[in-house]
């Protein structure tokens, strides 16, 4: 086995596009993942499943500043740009893609991207900013890159319902792909803010997702949904987490809840918990 070979990193749009621009003529399609660095397995699949749908991958590894809240964690929020690109090189990436706020977000920068339906609950109660923030910097990446394709996880499942429909709306040439998420053996959803984790809040968030997946069966048996999510809420505070955002079963395409309290079409479970200062999402197909 040899290394892989390091991966060429850009910084600016320009140069971003004299790469894609040369790629481009030469007849190859692109694939692009969007992230905010720190990457682990989760990520990795994303930029496997890119380069099995595109001859060039493009990684962005950009923490955007206009998805968080003044109250949330981009200060903390963990940064490791040179070890992410040694990862996305092993995964078959070609090229990372690491802005600055100020090249992404210029002086006098006066435009937002604003975004209703799958936006609005869940998440969009609790991170009223998030989507809106998620729609312009993808928006502005898809731009910036000019993919052929997308892939983004289901692990942030609302997002991805968001991104498919203003890509659609606005007419955007891409197509997106949505892949699942990455767990460790314990079923636990990988994340990057799986590192604020204390061992002793490891053992409690990996609760989170076998309680989703009982409250799927529940809810997939015919349970009305009320008495599922108020046993999913129970059981996740049970669990040891301080805080719930939200637990709820939802339908799986436009993410509104069943009217008539039990599943008669495709959906999905989807929570927000927190641990300490740490905020944890997952979510299951119903
Ligand atoms: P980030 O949290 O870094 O996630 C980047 C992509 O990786 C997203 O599509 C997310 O759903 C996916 N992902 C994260 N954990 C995963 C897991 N365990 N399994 C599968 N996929 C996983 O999501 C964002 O960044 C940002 O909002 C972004 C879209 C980059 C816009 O700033």
């Amino acid at each position: 086995m040899t290394e892989p070979a390091s991966l060429p990193v850009v910084h600016t749009v320009a140069d971003l596009r004299a790469v894609v621009r040369d790629w481009k003529r030469q007849g190859l399609t692109v694939g692009m993942v969007p992230t905010m660095g720190a990457l682990h397995e989760g990520h990795l699949t994303l930029v496997r499943e890119a380069g099995r749908r595109a001859d060039r991958v493009v990684a962005s590894n950009f923490v955007n500043p206009t998805q968080f809240a003044a109250n949330e964690d981009l200060g903390r929020y963990p940064r490791r740009q040179e070890e992410d690109a040694r990862l996305l090189a092993g995964a078959g990436c070609h090229l990372m893609f690491a802005p600055t706020p100020e090249e992404m977000y210029p002086q006098g920068f006066a435009t937002s991207v604003a975004v209703a339906g799958p936006a609005l609950g869940l998440e969009g109660d609790f991170r009223p900013q998030m989507f809106g923030g998620v729609a312009l910097v993808v928006t502005k990446l898809f731009n910036q890159v000019q993919p052929d394709v997308a892939v983004f996880g289901e692990k942030d499942y609302q997002q991805l319902m968001v991104i498919r429909r203003f890509v659609r709306d606005l007419d955007l040439p891409v197509e997106i792909i949505g892949a699942p998420t990455q767990r460790d053996e314990t079923g636990l959803a990988l994340s990057s803010r799986n590192d604020y984790l204390s061992d002793a809040e490891l053992a409690v968030a990996r609760r989170l997702n076998v309680i989703l997946a009982e409250a799927a069966a529940g809810a997939a048996a015919g349970r009305p949904l009320p008495g599922v999510e108020r046993d999913a809420y129970s059981a996740i505070l049970k669990a040891g987490f301080e805080r719930i955002d939200y637990v709820a079963v939802r339908h799986a395409e436009d993410l509104s809840p069943f009217r008539d309290g039990v599943v008669d079409a495709p959906a999905r479970i989807l929570a927000a918990a927190w641990l300490g200062k740490t905020r944890l999402i997952d979510n299951r197909a119903v």
